[in-house]
Order: structure tokens, then C-alpha cells, then sequence
């Protein structure tokens, strides 16, 4: 098991930053500054070296307004190695990161070499939006611990996409008929194969996020996560047969993977619906705590915890419960932001954690 920790990060253009340095000579440290100063961008950059973009924008929005490139540079440790690592983006030039040295190839090949987990305010849209969110965020986990997952998804969107293309002619050719079996063909054993990892991956991270939620609600609650699919059928190319002329009356491919969903209950209920605010929140928080411990067995590296304001709407217990929670085992370094500094004067246990104040 390795254990990672970033020691120090050098920003040059990095969204609101021009020219910036930070040094984390601790396991816990919080970081504080006024409303729009950087905190949520400090933690951005971090999360860009991890997953090759912005948590929260689009990679243009990386680069400070009126410049055309940005460079990330940072020192970190596994276990006891120091490690450099560089991140370029240059645009039209393609991202470039580099560790050590060592160039890597493609942003696939990288991802998952760095972990970390953010948990942001924004985290509840998981639970309210549609379920491409909760697609979307199933794959970047599953794309940083499974190459094969990673494969399989690319190859299906290249199919689909050319599936879609050829169902987008009207009226319908009767000579595309053949390649369209000829996508059925391909595209059925990808459905399979992904939707079973899918699954696979809400399995495991079903009693992580019970045993989470309850921790940190401090009481008797049934968080679940499931995985809901059509495609885990023996003979996909049957249900594309069946949607055959719905498929060429909406002008696009009907089923498969890129229709399923997660859903969140609590307590029997769909959360997205009957949840609270607090609910909510503590939900997609015990989920991301779910998936530290997924990264971390799957990559065998203790991914560096990023929590972003979370302390807003949680009450007094749950604060408590969760901060006492990442100051121990399995979690490593944590990094907190937070723009009321007096709120946290009431928190014990984070008197011995560094602080860093960022000033214009
Ligand atoms: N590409 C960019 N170029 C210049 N400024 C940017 C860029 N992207 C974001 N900003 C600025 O960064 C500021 C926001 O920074 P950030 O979100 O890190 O603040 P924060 O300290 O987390 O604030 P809060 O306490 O409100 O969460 C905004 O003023 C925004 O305009
Ligand atoms: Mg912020």
C-alpha cells in the first residue's frame, strides 16, 4: 500500500492565480481566505493533476483569463520517495503531464497514477440531476482502477456514435440495414461487459456507503446504491433487434449502457425526492468516503482527500462525526477549505491541523 501526499504545489496561470506557491507540511491542513480568493481553485488544481480537468469547469476555464497556457508543478511523497510532477495545458496543444521525467503518452495511461476524492458543495447535483451525472461519475472512478473498463467504454462510444450517425439518415436506407447488425454485433458484448463492472462497482460500494452514512448520521439508516440496467442479458442483440424501428424513428440508438442509472435510497425512499438538504449532503458524502475506499483498494495507493465548504449544511454532529473520521485510518492527507474561519474556532479537533490563510 502506498501513501501519497502532496508537499508542495506551484500554480502559474492557474485559474485566478498568475503565480502562486503552497506548502503542506502536514497530514491535515486547512485552508481559509475570503469569499472568490482561490480556495475552491487551490483544490482544483489538485484535482486537475489527478483526473486531467477541472472538477467544476471546462478545461479553458483553467487558464487565468487572457493568458494561453497553464502549468501546474508539484513535490509529492509516496511513502518515502519524493516525486515531481508537471502538468501543461497549452491549448490547441494536447495536455501533457509528466512524472519524473516521464512524459506520459496518453491522459489514459496517466489517470489513476495520482488519486485524489473531492467533496464539493455542488456534489448534491449527483443525487438532483439526470443520470448522465451519475454515469459519468461511475466511469471516472472505474476508468482510474480498470484499464479494461476504460477500453471497453471508448469502443463503445466510437460505435454508438457511428450507430447514431447512420440512424440519423432520413428517410432510412434500406441498404443500411446490414451495417447496422453489423454494430448490433459489436456493440452487444461491450454492453455486457460494461454494465456488469457497473454493477460490479455499485456492489462494492453499497456496505462502504451504509456503514458510512450510518457513522456519521449516528444512527440506524439504510443508505443504498443500486444499479439499474437492461443489459446484463445474454443475448443483447435481441433487445436491439426489438427497438429496431423505434431506433429509426427517433433517429437514434434507444438502449444500452448509455441509458442506464444508479439510483440513492434512503430509508426505502429515493433520496433524490424525499431527501433533506442535510440528507442529501451527508449522502453524497458517505458515497465519495465510499469511493476513497474503493480507489484506495483498487490502486493500492491512499488517495488525498479534498473537501471543499462541506461543513455548510451539516449540523453539529454530523461535523463532528465526519471530521473525527478522516483523521484516522484509511484516510491520509486531508485538505479542507473553508471561508468562515469563526465557525471553525467551535471545532476541538481541528486545532492541530496547519492552516494556510490565502491573501490577494
Ligand atoms: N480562468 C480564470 N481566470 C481568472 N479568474 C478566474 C478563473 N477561473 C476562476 N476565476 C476566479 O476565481 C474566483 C473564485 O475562486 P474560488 O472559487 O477558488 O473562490 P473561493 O475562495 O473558493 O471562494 P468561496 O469562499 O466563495 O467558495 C472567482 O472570482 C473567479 O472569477
Ligand atoms: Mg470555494
Amino acid at each position: 500500500m502506498k501513501h501519497l501526499a502532496i508537499r508542495e504545489i506551484s500554480l502559474h496561470n492557474f485559474k485566478n492565480y498568475p503565480k502562486r506557491e503552497f506548502t503542506f507540511d502536514a497530514s491535515h491542513t486547512l485552508i481559509f481566505g475570503r469569499n472568490g480568493i482561490g480556495k475552491t481553485n487551490l483544490l482544483d488544481a489538485i484535482y486537475f493533476l489527478s483526473l486531467t480537468k477541472s472538477a467544476f469547469h471546462s478545461d479553458r476555464q483553467l487558464i487565468l483569463q487572457n493568458e494561453n497556457f497553464c502549468r501546474v508543478d508539484a513535490t509529492f511523497q509516496e511513502n518515502e520517495t519524493l516525486h515531481k510532477l508537471t502538468a501543461i495545458y497549452a491549448p490547441p496543444e494536447r495536455k501533457r503531464f509528466i512524472l519524473d521525467d516521464y512524459a506520459f503518452p496518453t491522459l489514459a495511461e496517466y489517470i489513476g497514477r495520482f488519486p485524489v476524492i473531492m467533496i464539493a458543495p455542488n456534489d448534491t447535483d449527483l443525487i438532483r440531476e439526470g443520470s448522465e451525472e451519475r454515469r459519468r461519475f461511475a466511469d471516472t472512478i472505474l476508468c482510474q482502477t480498470d484499464k479494461v473498463y476504460l477500453q471497453a467504454l471508448s469502443q463503445y462510444n466510437y460505435l454508438l456514435k457511428q450507430r447514431n450517425s447512420l440512424l440519423s439518415q432520413n428517410p432510412f436506407p434500406t441498404s443500411a440495414y446490414k451495417l447496422l447488425e453489423v454494430y448490433n454485433y459489436q456493440l452487444s458484448p461491450l454492453n455486457q461487459k460494461i454494465a456488469q463492472k457497473r454493477q460490479d462497482f455499485a456492489n462494492s460500494l453499497a456496505p462502504l456507503l451504509q456503514k458510512n452514512y450510518a457513522e456519521m448520521a449516528q444512527k440506524d439508516a439504510n443508505a443504498e446504491i443500486s444499479y439499474e440496467t437492461n443489459c446484463l442479458q445474454s443475448d443483447f442483440e435481441e433487445i436491439f433487434r426489438q427497438s429496431l424501428e423505434k431506433d429509426i424513428a427517433l433517429r437514434r440508438t434507444s438502449v444500452g449502457i448509455h441509458k442506464d442509472d444508479f439510483v440513492f435510497m434512503l430509508n426505502a425512499n429515493p433520496i433524490k425526492k424525499f431527501g433533506s438538504q442535510g440528507e442529501q449532503k451527508t449522502f453524497v458524502i458517505a458515497l465519495k468516503l465510499a469511493v476513497f475506499e474503493f480507489l484506495k483498494e483498487n490502486l493500492q495507493i491512499t488517495p488525498i482527500l479534498l473537501l471543499d465548504d462541506i461543513l455548510d449544511k451539516l449540523d453539529e454532529t454530523r461535523t463532528f462525526q465526519l471530521l473525527q473520521k478522516v483523521m484516522q485510518n484509511p484516510f491520509g492527507q486531508v485538505l479542507l477549505t473553508e471561508a468562515n474561519p469563526k465557525r471553525l474556532e467551535q471545532i476541538p479537533v481541528l486545532k492541530n491541523w496547519q492552516k494556510i490563510e490565502i491573501f490577494d
